[in-house]
């Protein structure tokens, strides 16, 4: 793992200081749903060769800068910086280190070890952002890309009170995060449709993505009542618009 390992010391971020950091070597998560980002991860290496090629274009062209632009902006030039939902870390290949410690967290085994592969992060965790092992105000800062339209409106909550427990007073928080009617939906909605037809099954590039943003008000009431202050909403060609950019502070 690039990096080494993930310190656990007073000064490290996990909770429990006798627990193994290395990602790989944890027992792994527990869930359905980890098992289907698994399958979802590992499909992009073989049926659905188009749609990871398009994927890789977006990433690479459209969300990496993004990415890098957005946390240039807002986060501190050093510190413990978290990605909740890395997958392959592909998003953030650009983010600028300076003096930033930067870790990935996903429970998928199989996006972590591609992870791994790419060699972008300090550190990897595989475990759930519902329930980190991250120590109590630990964090700088923690930012997702493509995670929260997947959550319905309890587990978001639990999710932000989640980074709000891990973050510090002040840590921000940067989500990338798309919404309702976006450019993405224009080009992957017909082929979706398409290949449902042929079918006659459901099919989605994405597991299901069932909390896209409706507006910013939405955002701003959420992340108000889970005790962010929200700094500022984005949506605009920057992020080709396909995600609203929100940044909070933890009070
Ligand atoms: C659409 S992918 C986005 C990955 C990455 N941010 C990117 O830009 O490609 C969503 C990721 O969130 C992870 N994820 C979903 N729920 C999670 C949870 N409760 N805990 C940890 N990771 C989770 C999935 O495993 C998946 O890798």
């Amino acid at each position: 793992m690039q990096g080494g390992r993930i310190e656990t010391g007073p000064h490290g971020i996990l909770e429990n200081t006798s627990a193994n950091p290395d990602m790989l070597n944890q027992p792994s998560v527990k869930s359905t749903q980890a098992s289907d980002w698994d399958t979802h991860w590992k499909s992009l290496d073989s049926e659905r060769r188009i749609f990871s090629f398009l994927s890789l274009a977006t990433r690479r062209l459209i969300f990496e800068p993004t990415v890098a632009f957005y946390t240039r902006r807002f986060f501190p030039p050093e510190g413990v910086f978290v990605e909740m939902g890395c997958g392959t870390a592909e998003s953030s290949a650009a983010v600028d280190r300076r003096d930033r410690k930067l870790i990935g967290l996903d429970f998928s085994a199989v996006a972590l070890h591609a992870a791994q592969q790419a060699r972008r992060m300090d550190g990897l965790m595989q475990a759930d952002m519902f329930a980190s092992p991250c120590r109590t105000h630990s964090i700088d800062g923690i930012w997702n890309l493509g995670v929260m339209e997947h959550f319905t409106e309890p587990q978001l909550r639990t999710c932000l009170r989640e980074f709000r427990r891990v973050l510090r007073p002040g840590g921000i928080l940067l989500l990338f995060w798309p919404a309702e009617n976006n450019a993405s939906r224009w080009v992957l909605g017909p082929p979706e449709r398409l290949i449902r037809w042929r079918r006659g099954t459901e099919f989605t590039f994405f597991p299901g993505e069932v909390s896209r943003l409706r507006s910013k008000s939405q955002a701003r009431l959420l992340l108000g009542s889970e005790g962010f202050r929200v700094k500022t909403i984005e949506f605009n060609w920057r992020t080709a618009f396909i995600h609203m950019v929100i940044a909070a502070t933890a009070e």
